[in-house]
């Protein structure tokens, strides 16, 4: 594992430099894109430089990570809402090819299709993780199998209150999301982790230095055989 300790601003910046760089080696790449507070500096970034003709998405394909069960693409905190925002309505990746899982169709069948789509593109190159305070990756709470593909799963207390900054009250937050499994996540070919502030310090010292365990979902990148993980100083203060 590679960790890259910097202000925020600057690892945006090299974050971006790992898509650049994949990007004109291989044009047709597939990319695991994640949603939240922390990827937007790196999606501005992303955003900038296809503006500026450095960066196309072309003939990228990308999946996300997760999505509000019960919410429509249309709502205004769902995750494909989120993406549409800040990254794909600026970029030029093909609509089609730019995968966010159903919020409102979650059957067995369509959750276990996400998996074989992704693997249909050929799989993951690049997949961006942010890091829950409790550890989760994607929406992969504490106590998920590692050899979880794409599921619904319940959401703890602790995430719909982080989470509920972003509704009018914790009430309207969902309870459930579909999210790749971590054994999605851990197929991918190389994957990002970015972790800003200090109250995410707690948690990288636990994924980056203690025991790999379901319990600290996050800790399983320890295995990963190509991980980078960007830390501000605040979320590196523990390590
Ligand atoms: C979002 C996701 C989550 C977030 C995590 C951190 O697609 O998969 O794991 O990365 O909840 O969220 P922020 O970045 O808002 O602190």
């Amino acid at each position: 594992m590679k960790l890259i300790v910097d202000k925020a601003a600057r690892l945006a910046e090299l974050a971006a430099g790992q898509y650049t760089a994949l990007l004109s080696n291989k044009p047709a790449a597939v990319l695991g894109f994640a949603t939240g507070s922390t990827p937007l500096g790196l999606y501005a970034v992303l955003c900038r430089l296809h503006r500026e003709g450095k960066l196309s998405f072309r003939e990228a394909t990308s999946f996300n990570l997760d999505e509000y069960v019960g919410l429509a693409p249309t709502h205004e905190q769902s995750y494909k809402y989120f993406m549409m925002q800040n990254l794909f309505s600026q970029i030029d990746l093909p609509l089609e090819r730019a995968h966010v899982p159903s919020g409102m169709d979650v059957s067995a069948e369509t959750l276990a299709g996400y998996d074989r789509a992704i693997a249909a593109a050929g799989g993951i190159d690049l997949q961006l993780l942010g890091i829950g305070n409790n550890g989760h990756i994607g929406f992969n709470e504490p106590g998920t199998p590692f050899e979880s593909l794409t599921h619904v799963v319940r959401l703890t207390e602790s995430t719909r209150q982080a989470n509920a900054r972003f509704f009018d009250s914790i009430d309207q937050v969902p309870t459930q999301a579909a999210t790749m499994g971590i054994r999605t996540v851990m197929n991918a070919r190389s994957l990002l982790l970015i972790a800003l502030g200090r109250a995410k310090a707690e948690i990288i010292r636990a994924a980056l230095t203690g025991p790999v365990t379901p319990e600290v979902p996050a800790s399983v990148i320890q295995l990963h055989p190509d991980c980078t993980v960007y830390c501000d100083e605040e979320a590196a203060a523990l390590l």
